[in-house]
């Protein structure tokens, strides 16, 4: 139905249980417990700050390549992003999912279109299961285009998350340039595209649940984009391996965390593959995370670059843009089958 509640009305009001819209089918439940399939998996921790000298870039390239080849996945320390302005941005979100309900009723939509998009789950008016999800999405680059229609309630929220959009788009520059050489492609390539595209911040919360074990935040997905940058409160997410197990990304305390999306995928001709992530919830604290979207402009189609295409390797997807991507996911259920496969 399209009738609205958020997942932290829910969680305030008190509810025992999860209402029957969040139960997931048993097959797709998640495994909590963090000794099951978790056990054994070092995810990559790559430290940056060797990245701006010319003799020990090759050597961080190198562990970016192998991350990418692996994962798609990996987490950075020494990002150059303070943690003050990783704190900063976690208390406007907290204050923000913190306001009365007819304040940030004030920005609902379900139209993937809305430039500043207040929600639940992933779109409460079609979502045939719900997640245990609340959001806030808008574009971020360029700021001065934007930054205006962000909610002017917490005062803070523009200053704050402003600082932090624009930190992201530098540090996204920098790990694009690192991911085309280490595919052996020029630094620069698409630089421009790069620096013109796209940015959309998303602003989750996924709060207390009282049956974790059978509701999701986010169900499995890969991100359209090039590259998300993610930073969290807490532990929740899970990465798919390439045995098909999920893995539980661990917190690390002012680590960001890098995941390649659909259109690294595509520009890497499938050397490359975005990856698939979900959202677990927990019954003690709200988790909060932003998941800072980075993509080529919305028009400009994205395909694999003609270096890594050739007799052996042929092109091994369609073109598409991000104005497509949109096209397809407000006529389609994104969790029903993810966009890069029906681009393939
Ligand atoms: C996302 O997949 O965009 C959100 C990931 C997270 O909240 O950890
Ligand atoms: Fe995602």
């Amino acid at each position: 139905g399209d009738c609205f509640t958020s997942a932290m009305a829910l969680t305030e009001s008190g509810v025992p249980h999860v209402p029957t819209r969040y139960i997931l089918p048993p097959s797709q439940r998640p495994v909590l417990s963090p000794s099951i399939g978790t056990g054994s998996i070092n995810l990559p921790v790559i430290d940056l700050s060797f990245l701006h000298d010319p003799l020990l870039r090759p050597s961080v390239i190198h562990e970016i390549e192998m991350a990418c080849k692996e994962f798609g996945f990996f987490q950075v320390t020494n990002h150059g992003i303070s943690s003050s302005v990783l704190r900063d941005a976690l208390d406007a979100a907290t204050r923000f999912f913190d306001l009365p309900a007819h304040e940030k009723m004030l920005l609902v939509s379900d139209d993937v279109h809305t430039p500043v998009r207040y929600g639940t789950s992933i779109n409460h008016a079609t979502d045939s299961v719900h997640y245990w999800r609340d959001f806030i999405k808008h574009y971020s680059h360029p700021l001065s285009k934007w930054i205006d229609l962000w909610p002017s309630n917490p005062p803070c929220y523009k200053q704050k998350v402003g600082k932090y959009s624009e930190a992201t788009h530098v540090l996204h520059k920098q790990l694009m340039e690192a991911i085309s050489e280490s595919l052996g492609l020029e630094k620069s390539y698409l630089q421009e595209e790069i620096e013109e595209g796209s940015q959309v911040m998303a602003v989750n919360c996924y709060p207390a649940c009282p049956e974790p074990e059978i509701a999701l935040g986010m169900p499995p997905h890969s991100d359209f984009s090039s590259l998300t940058i993610l930073l969290q409160s807490s532990q929740g997410l899970q990465i798919k391996d390439k045995n098909n197990n999920w893995v539980c990304v661990p917190y690390i305390e002012g680590a960001l965390i890098v995941q390649l999306g659909d259109q690294v995928e595509v520009m890497s001709n499938g050397v490359y593959k975005s990856v698939v992530h979900r959202v677990t919830v927990n019954k003690d604290v709200n988790r909060l995370s932003f998941a800072s979207l980075h993509s080529l402009p919305m028009n400009k189609k994205i395909s694999p670059a003609p270096q890594l295409v050739n007799e052996d390797k042929p092109a091994a997807y369609g073109d598409f843009s991000f104005n497509d991507f949109l096209e397809y996911i407000s006529r389609n259920d994104l969790t029903k089958q993810r966009f890069i496969d029906t681009v393939k």
